[in-house]
C-alpha cells in the first residue's frame, strides 16, 4: 500500500501506480490520502448482537492513523459501516493527533459486486463521496473526486453529506434485497396459482419506472452483505426508536429465510415426504456463480436441512472448497461435527458433476453456473436412481427438455412448485 497521489492514478500500464506492502505504519506515514477498507462483520456478542455492524477494525485504523501520521491526512471511510460511524471515527482521531495534524474523514462506500468486481470498478454506475460542509470538508472531497475523476465522468460523482453517503450504502443493498424478496414472494403465489414467475418478473420489469434487474427469483439471496446490511439497518432504525421502519426491513430477511426453507420443504415433499438415506447431488454451493465464495449461501441452509432430514448430499461447485463449505455451516448454522457427528459422512464435496449425481435420487440446483447449463442431462439421468427428480432453485435449465428425458422437474415459481402451494390451489378451487 502507498499512498494514493492523484495524479499518479491510472488504469494504463505505462507507469506502475499500484504497490503492496504490510508495512503498515510506513504507508500511512507517507499517505495523503488513506482509504480504511476493512471489514465490519455482523455483532455476535453484547449489545446489538445479531444485528450490529462490530467497527472495532475501524477504530483501530484510527488509533494507528492518529498515532504514525504527522502531516494532514484525508481519511476515506471505504468499509460499510452504520450512520454516523465517521463521528467515531473522527473522536478517536482527534484525541489522538499530534500537535499540528488534522484529519478529514470522506465516506466513499464501496458499491462493486463479486464477479464483477473489476469491470464495477472500472465502470461504474456511480462513485458517492460524502463529506463535512466546512471549507475543508469540501476541500477534502473535491480532491478525492479528482482522484476518481481520471476515470468516470463527473456526472457520474455524487457528492453528499457524510450521512447521507454512509446511510446510501446501506440503503443501496437493502432496496436490492428487497427487489429479491418481493418477487420471491411473488415466486411463490405463482406456484399456488400457476402464474410463470419467470413471466411475470418480465412483464413487470418492462415497466421503465421498475426495470429488468434483480427480480430473478432464485432460491434465496446470500453473500456477506445482504443479510449483514440489511440487519444493521433494523438495528439502526431500532436505535431511534423507528419501530415499524425497523420491522418493515427486517420482512425482507424473513422472506428471504422462508424461500430457503420452502425449497428445502419442496424437495422433501416431493420425495414422498422422506429423503432418509436417498443421496441428493447439490450442484453449485457458492452464493452465485463466478464466484467461490460461500458466506450466508442458501445453498448451505438447505443442505443443512436436508442433513437433518436424513439425506447423504453430495455437492459439486466447480470453485468451492470443502474446508469453506464446512466453515459456513459451523459459523453461519453453528453446525459441526460435535453438533452433528455425521456430518462429514454425509455431506460431501466430490470433483465433478458426474460424480455427484451418480446413483442420486434428485439433483438441486443452488448455483446459477453457467456450465449447469450445457451438462449431458441424459446421460446424468441414466445413472440416477428413478423416479429421478430436479430442483432448480436458480430456474436456468430447460425444464420441458428435462422433462422430456424423464426428470421430475421443480423450479422457483413455475408450473410444479411446492406439495403445499398445490394442495392449496387445488382447495381454493373445489
Ligand atoms: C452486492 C451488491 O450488488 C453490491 O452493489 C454491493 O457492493 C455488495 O453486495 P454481491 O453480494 O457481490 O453484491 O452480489 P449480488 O450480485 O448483488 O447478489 C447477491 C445475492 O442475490 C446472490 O445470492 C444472488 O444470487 C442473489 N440474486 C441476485 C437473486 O437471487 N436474484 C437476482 O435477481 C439477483
Amino acid at each position: 500500500m502507498r499512498g494514493l497521489v492523484p495524479r499518479q492514478v491510472s488504469f494504463c500500464t505505462k507507469s506502475q501506480n499500484l504497490f503492496f506492502s504490510t508495512d503498515v505504519e510506513g504507508a500511512i506515514a507517507a499517505a495523503d490520502i488513506i482509504f480504511v477498507s476493512v471489514n465490519t462483520p455482523t455483532k455476535t456478542y453484547g449489545i446489538g448482537a445479531g444485528k450490529a455492524a462490530n467497527v472495532k477494525n475501524l477504530e483501530l485504523c484510527a488509533r494507528t492513523i492518529a498515532k504514525v501520521s504527522t502531516s494532514d491526512k484525508i481519511v476515506v471511510e471505504k468499509s460499510t459501516v452504520p450512520v454516523k460511524t465517521a463521528e467515531t471515527l473522527k473522536r478517536v482521531l482527534k484525541a489522538n493527533q499530534r500537535p499540528g495534524v488534522s484529519f478529514e474523514i470522506v465516506s466513499n462506500p464501496e458499491f462493486l459486486a463479486e464477479g464483477t468486481a473489476v469491470d464495477d470498478l472500472r465502470n461504474p454506475s456511480r462513485a458517492l463521496v460524502g463529506g463535512d460542509p466546512t471549507p475543508e470538508g469540501r476541500m477534502a472531497v473535491s480532491t478525492l473526486c479528482s482522484v476518481y475523476e481520471h476515470w468516470i465522468s463527473r456526472d457520474r460523482l455524487l457528492t453528499t453529506n457524510l450521512w447521507s453517503s454512509e446511510l446510501s450504502k446501506l440503503v443501496a443493498n437493502a432496496f436490492l434485497a428487497q427487489r429479491i424478496s418481493s418477487i420471491n414472494a411473488i415466486s411463490a403465489l405463482c406456484e399456488a396459482t400457476g402464474a410463470d414467475v419467470n413471466e411475470v418478473g418480465r412483464a413487470v420489469g418492462a415497466d421503465k419506472r421498475i426495470g429488468p434487474y434483480f427480480l430473478r427469483a432464485s432460491v434465496g439471496f446470500g453473500g456477506s452483505c445482504f443479510q449483514k446490511d440489511i440487519l444493521n439497518l433494523v438495528y439502526l432504525c431500532q436505535t431511534y426508536g423507528l419501530h415499524e421502519v425497523a420491522e418493515y426491513w427486517e420482512k425482507v430477511v424473513t422472506m428471504n429465510d422462508y424461500q430457503k426453507n420452502r425449497f428445502a420443504k419442496n424437495i422433501v415433499g416431493r420425495m414422498f415426504n422422506s429423503v432418509t438415506s436417498k443421496r441428493i447431488a447439490m450442484l453449485g454451493f457458492a452464493f452465485k456463480k463466478d464466484t467461490g465464495d460461500v458466506r450466508e449461501t442458501a445453498a448451505a441452509y438447505v443442505a443443512k436441512n436436508l442433513l437433518e432430514e436424513g439425506a447423504t448430499v453430495v455437492v459439486y461447485d466447480p470453485k468451492v472448497t470443502a474446508e469453506s463449505m464446512f466453515m459456513e455451516l459451523e459459523y453461519t448454522l453453528g453446525m459441526t461435527e460435535a453438533t452433528f457427528p455425521e456430518l462429514k459422512k454425509r455431506l460431501l464435496l466430490v470433483g465433478s458433476h458426474e460424480e455427484a449425481c451418480k446413483n442420486a435420487h434428485a439433483i438441486a440446483i443452488m448455483t446459477e453456473w453457467d456450465e449447469f447449463k450445457t451438462y449431458n442431462y441424459e446421460e446424468l439421468y441414466s445413472n440416477m436412481v428413478k423416479p429421478a427428480f430436479l430442483f432448480d432453485g436458480r430456474n436456468i435449465v430447460d425444464h420441458s427438455a428435462l422433462r422430456k428425458i424423464g426428470f421430475e422437474v421443480y423450479g422457483i415459481g413455475t408450473r410444479g412448485g411446492s406439495e403445499e402451494a398445490i394442495a392449496a390451489a387445488g382447495a381454493a378451487s373445489m
